[in-house]
């Protein structure tokens, strides 16, 4: 679990402070067609606070060489700031500072777990390995609510290791159907992997039921924790899962930087993903010799500047205190849905009013196409994201092939809420369809 914030700290963000939080992120200043800009589309990547750019500025100014390599002082800051960073961003999950592999993003974290289970299938990584081959006869199982990110390399590792790849459905309201999950989740499976808060329907997976399935049939759990470290943080130890993956662009840091936590043991049992520099102890014309997790997954000249950013937006998420920012957004999230799902022709996806979410809705308008609502939006300043944000299985379930999307955050104040609510009445005006 994150540090709790300190005393003074604690309740609600209020709206001075909220004020003072976007003080903290220049771009939130920018105008956009003649309008302060709205920007409701951290869900797909937050903004950046001055205490991050100035991070990797700095690191880039004063300290930049490459890590774990040089003899000399500046390489060895480098290696100390890097790892510095892993202990805060450990410390930050609940995990063990060698539990955490830095990836380029939560896209590629899946796609690491997923090749090194299909090197062990091969019969890579000897003995220790041996517990993680999957072929023929084996399962797979995902959730119909899945960013593609988190189903396209299950696909792939069922296609390459001879696996089935079977899914937990949905229901009409987007909830998973957990009745359904003991059918689905047998003996046969040996991954599930799944999403904690969908990007989509912002509703929350209850993780534990989901777990406590996977540990009766000794399936490994792998969390797509993407959309919840950001807004919830998590403690991977509490929910006793075999992975997560998210990505720093969500959470206020840089592009290019992800985290996969792995427990260690299962780590050090999995045969690399990608191989090259860095992740040896000996090498000879024939064989090589892997070093232990973490470093075993970071081959190649390592980014540190954004690892070194990443662990600066942990500090500030840390300072506001994860259980503020999560209510701030639950507010923000409730009044999204009420203020969307009074006006008429407008579906609002996932839970109902008063039903658990984050602060985000992905919202459908009879009669005009997303990327019309995404446009009229825009030309009032209001950014959001349309399309199928990576969910088209989930879409076709819920009889859409796009939707416009609103996702908050921290530095979300209420009147931005407001005007997207507005903009979406206007735009049924402007396209003709309110009457
Ligand atoms: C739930 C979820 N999973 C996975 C991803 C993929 O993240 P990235 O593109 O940073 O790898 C996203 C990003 O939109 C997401 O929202």
């Amino acid at each position: 679990m994150t540090t709790a914030p300190p005393t003074a700290l604690r309740g609600p963000i209020t709206d001075t402070e909220i004020l003072e939080i976007r003080e903290d992120f220049p771009i939130l200043k920018a105008r956009v067609n003649g309008h302060p800009l709205a920007y409701l589309d951290s869900g797909a990547t937050s903004q950046r606070p001055l205490a991050v750019l100035d991070a990797e500025r700095d690191f880039s100014e004063h300290h930049n060489a490459a890590v774990h390599r040089g003899a000399h002082t500046l390489a060895a800051l480098a290696t100390e700031s890097f790892e510095d960073a892993r202990a805060t961003v450990a410390r930050f999950i609940g995990a063990q500072e060698d539990e955490v592999v830095w990836t380029s993003n939560a896209t590629e974290g899946i796609n690491l777990v997923a090749y090194a289970i299909s090197n062990a299938s091969l019969g890579r990584g000897g003995e220790a390995s041996a517990a993680l081959r999957i072929g023929p006869g084996d399962e797979i199982v995902v959730t119909e609510m899945e960013h593609h990110a988190n189903l396209i390399p299950w696909q792939e590792l069922a296609a390459r290791t001879g696996a089935t790849l079977r899914f937990i459905p949905i229901d009409d309201e987007g909830a998973l159907r957990l009745d359904l999950l003991d059918q689905i989740v047998t003996d046969r499976t040996r991954v599930l992997a799944f999403t904690h808060v969908s990007n989509v329907l912002g509703s929350i997976t209850p993780v534990g039921r989901l777990v406590a399935r996977a540990r009766e049939v000794g399936a490994l759990v792998v969390l797509d924790a993407c959309q919840s470290v950001p807004h919830l943080g998590i403690d991977v130890a509490a929910l006793d899962v075999d992975f997560a993956v998210f990505s720093g662009h969500k959470m206020l840091g840089p592009t290019g930087i992800g985290v996969l936590y792995g427990r260690s043991a299962l780590l050090n049992a999995l045969p690399p993903f990608l191989t090259g520099g860095s992740m040896i102890t000996t090498v000879t014309m024939e064989t090589a010799e892997f070093l232990p997790a973490p470093q075993r997954f970071e081959a190649g000249t390592q980014r540190v500047s954004q690892v070194v950013a990443l662990a600066a937006a942990v500090d500030y998420l840390t300072a506001i205190g994860l259980s503020r920012i999560a209510e701030h957004e639950a507010v923000l999230g409730r009044r999204l849905v009420e203020g969307l799902s009074a006006i008429e022709g407008v579906r609002v996806l996932g839970p109902a009013a008063g039903r658990p979410r984050v602060g985000l809705a992905s919202f459908d308008v009879a009669g005009i196409h997303s990327h019309d609502v995404g446009q009229f939006l825009d030309d009032q300043g209001i950014a959001v994201r349309v399309g199928h944000h990576c969910a088209q299985p989930l879409h076709r379930r819920l009889g859409i092939t796009s939707s416009t999307r609103a996702s908050s955050y921290l530095y979300t104040t209420t009147d931005e809420v407001d005007r997207l609510i507005a903009g979406v009445e206007q735009a049924r005006t402007f396209f003709g369809v309110n009457s």
